[in-house]
């Protein structure tokens, strides 16, 4: 059995240092120095060329080398049958949690206002908004929705997610399914999307979603379901718009 490991952007070295001091006895192939396919079991991939899963007779396992599945999930020639994991990364998780309470504690706390004043030369104290009613929405209640979700409850936002099926966090509300959609968005002032970039979820975040929300909701995109954007690769890098629908 050998491990496959493709990927343009993350250096070999490193992995096979980490992965042979854990599971010695491992043989690592590094694409696209892969021998013998036949060899080939488990798939280690980042953006691996499209059709080259279909090589691999007997492969077991695709595991992605990050967060999302989306650039795995777009090649059309996938073999068939052939389970799809990703990374679980804590700092990863971490740091998009941070990301997405910088953009909703940016608008929060009026930061583009205040950056106004400034622009203006002017000194203006504005009223500290109530933290207990501004609602936070977050699309997608997985590993980086639950743990943002639980930073903004720290903070004493009112929070609630949305996904494919009903959950159960703590002092987080559960909305599931196309009938919690509108619910969900009519109580949200500040929208975050964490959702996977899927069939399902491509262009979710649209007029309609939008008109949905409460005068002045602010959206801040940090996965890739925005219906503006069209990118290759199916990840953004994390854009943020803030959004006054004013
Ligand atoms: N831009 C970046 O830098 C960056 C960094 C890290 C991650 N990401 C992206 O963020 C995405 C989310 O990561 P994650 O780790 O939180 O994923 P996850 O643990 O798989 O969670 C995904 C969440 O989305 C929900 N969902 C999926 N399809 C849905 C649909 N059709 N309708 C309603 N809800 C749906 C799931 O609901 P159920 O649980 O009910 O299925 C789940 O709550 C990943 O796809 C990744 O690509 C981007």
């Amino acid at each position: 059995m050998a491990v496959l490991f493709s990927s343009e952007a993350d250096d070999p070295t490193a992995w096979v240092e980490a992965l042979t001091c854990r599971l010695p006895g491992i043989e690592m192939r590094i694409w696209p120095e892969v021998g013998d396919v036949r060899d080939i079991e488990v798939a280690l991939v980042w953006r691996c060329p499209p059709g080259d899963l279909r090589r691999y007779p007997n492969l077991r396992l695709i595991c992605s080398l990050g967060a999302g599945v989306e650039h795995v999930l777009a090649d059309s020639d996938l073999p068939p049958g052939v389970p799809v994991t990703k990374i679980v990364d804590p700092d990863l998780t971490a740091g998009m949690s941070e990301y997405v309470l910088a953009a909703a504690l940016h608008y929060h706390r009026q930061f583009p206002i205040y950056a106004a004043f400034q622009r203006d030369g002017r000194w203006k104290k504005l009223r500290r908004p109530d933290t207990a009613r501004r609602r936070i929405g977050l699309l997608g209640l997985g590993e980086l929705g639950c743990d943002a979700g639980a930073k903004f409850v720290a903070l004493g936002f009112p929070v609630a997610g949305w996904s494919r099926t009903p959950k159960s966090v703590p002092g987080i509300e559960s909305f599931a399914g196309a009938d919690g959609l509108h619910p969900f968005l009519a109580r949200t002032d500040i929208l975050i999307c964490l959702l996977p970039l899927t069939a399902a979820t491509r262009g979710i975040v649209n007029r309609e979603t939008l008109a949905a929300l409460p005068k002045g909701a602010y959206v801040i995109n940090a996965t890739a379901v925005a219906a503006s954007r069209r990118h290759a690769g199916g990840i953004l890098s994390a854009p943020v718009s803030g959004r006054d629908l004013d």
